[in-house]
């Protein structure tokens, strides 16, 4: 009768919409082989970017960083360093220790860095930053010391020296105006004049990705490689000097910031792109720009989830077809909520009170759909991360001819740290993809600070080795 017929179109709708549900998250599933040529393109990439004759047009920049070892045990000295471009801004007092007593004491405060300082003009940025340290060194009672300062300074910058970087471009949530172009040193020393308070000697500018390899190698002196899956996301590694073309000299080794965030910007991953990555990307603060990046790094992949989740409220999936301002409002989704609701042990019911914190009122079904998509893209986000480190590992184990390679990569960042998923899945990849190389992966403690303290350390014994 009239109620049989109405269950089985109920039956058919249901059906209907899962299959729908299940076709869109489809796009973000890819095959071994999807990966495996993810991996050869950035081997690709890597190379056009570290050869002259194709480094204007690279989009893989492979900047020199200028550090030239690992550290050695013989680093000693207090620094100052700064943290800027991660998660939080942060100010370090970092007192090393070498001998048979090695230990590296940290003291650190953070600061806010206020959405209209981010985005306002570089003399602001930098006022505020300097700002900050006077604050740190009252803290300390430290402000007539003059001591040595490395700044982590996480974006791609073009160095000519240990302690001169030029912002190429700015990326993630900075946009301050006046600041690409520009070498950074010089602007924090000519903020240091303006303020005309105390004097510091800054030593070295330092990638964080930089900074995390070489803490980790401070303990570990088989890690060469940097990986940063976070806010953003980045790569370094020490690449042969002969292959470094930009850099005079065959000899010996240079670290080598890849920036592969960039990877993608010539339009090479477009195949594997959805229309949501598209949107991200629309809408962000650097339309086409780090499209890799805004495939795997925690600033991106709430909006990604946002995204699908609209879509598939328009179709009528979710939140009974109702957009709220919520779902409408740009960056609700941060890394930590992603993580709280993949969380294995986290009942639907809190998956619903997360929403609901979130402002988003949802069903039981809604759940279940909402940490679906979550999943779905972070699993991507981790495959493609592992694809590109499975490149540099393998890049590696050829430059030194091996069929067999043991590395040890350092690792920092907030989605790697706090999604339960992500580091298995990259490191399942990484394992796949390539399967000559033995990779351990190392928590990098406190990589940014210092990991730049030790560089400014090196950078002094440099400098003291050449006026003697
Ligand atoms: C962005 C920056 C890069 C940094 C990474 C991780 O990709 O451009 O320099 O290493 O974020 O913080």
């Amino acid at each position: 009768g009239k109620g049989a017929a109405m269950v089985t179109a109920v039956a058919y709708r249901l059906a209907e919409q899962s299959r729908q549900i299940a076709q869109i998250l489809s796009e973000f599933s890819l095959t071994t082989e999807q990966l495996l040529e993810v991996k050869q393109r950035m081997k690709i990439e890597i190379q056009n970017g570290l050869s002259e004759s194709t480094q204007d047009i690279a989009t893989v920049k492979m900047l020199p960083t200028f550090v030239q070892s690992t550290p050695d045990g013989t680093e000693h000295g207090d620094f100052l360093a700064l943290d800027l471009g991660g998660t939080n801004f942060r100010v370090l007092l970092v007192k090393i220790r070498s001998g048979k007593r090695r230990s590296v004491e940290m003291h650190n405060k953070i600061y806010a860095i206020p959405l209209e300082v981010m985005q306002g003009t570089g003399e602001e940025l930098f006022d505020h930053i300097v700002h900050c340290i006077s604050d740190f060194l009252d803290y300390m009672g430290m402000k007539n010391a003059r001591l040595p300062l490395g700044f982590t300074f996480s974006f791609p910058c073009r160095q000519t020296s240990l302690d001169a970087g030029i912002l190429v471009t700015w990326t993630k949530g900075f946009k301050a105006t006046d600041c690409e172009g520009e070498d950074v040193v010089g602007l924090l020393r000519d903020a240091i004049k303006r303020r005309e308070e105390f004097d510091l000697d800054v030593v070295a500018v330092v990638n964080d990705t930089v900074g995390t390899m070489m803490t980790c190698a401070y303990e570990e002196p088989t890690c060469e490689v940097g990986l940063i899956a976070g806010t953003g996301s980045n790569a370094c590694y020490m690449e042969e000097m002969k292959n470094v073309e930009m850099i005079e000299g065959d000899e010996g080794q240079m670290c080598v910031n890849m920036e592969w965030g960039a990877f993608g910007d010539n339009g090479c991953l477009d195949d594997i792109r959805t229309e949501y990555d598209r949107s991200v990307d629309d809408f962000s603060l650097n339309p086409g720009k780090q499209r890799y990046e805004k495939m795997i790094s925690g600033m991106y992949l709430g909006e990604i989830v946002r995204n699908i989740l609209i879509d598939m409220t328009k179709k009528g999936f979710l939140f009974r077809g109702q957009i709220s301002e919520t779902l409408k409002t740009r960056s609700i989704f941060e890394t930590k909520f992603l993580s709280q609701i993949e969380s294995d042990r986290l009942a639907l019911l809190q998956v619903r009170s997360i929403l609901q914190h979130l402002g988003l009122d949802s069903t039981c079904d809604d759940s279940i759909i909402v940490k679906e998509v979550c999943g779905t893209v972070s699993r991507r986000a981790a495959q493609l991360c592992g694809a590109g480190m499975a490149a540099v590992v393998d890049k590696i184990r050829e430059n030194r001819g091996l069929d067999h390679l043991d590395v040890t990569v350092g690792v920092d960042g907030t989605l790697y740290k706090l999604h339960p998923h992500f580091s298995l899945i990259m490191h399942q990849t990484v394992k796949e993809l390539a399967p000559n190389c033995n990779v351990k992966f190392l928590l990098s403690e406190d990589g940014s600070g210092k990991g730049a303290a030790l560089i400014t350390a090196v950078g002094c014994r440099l400098r003291q080795e050449l006026n003697s």
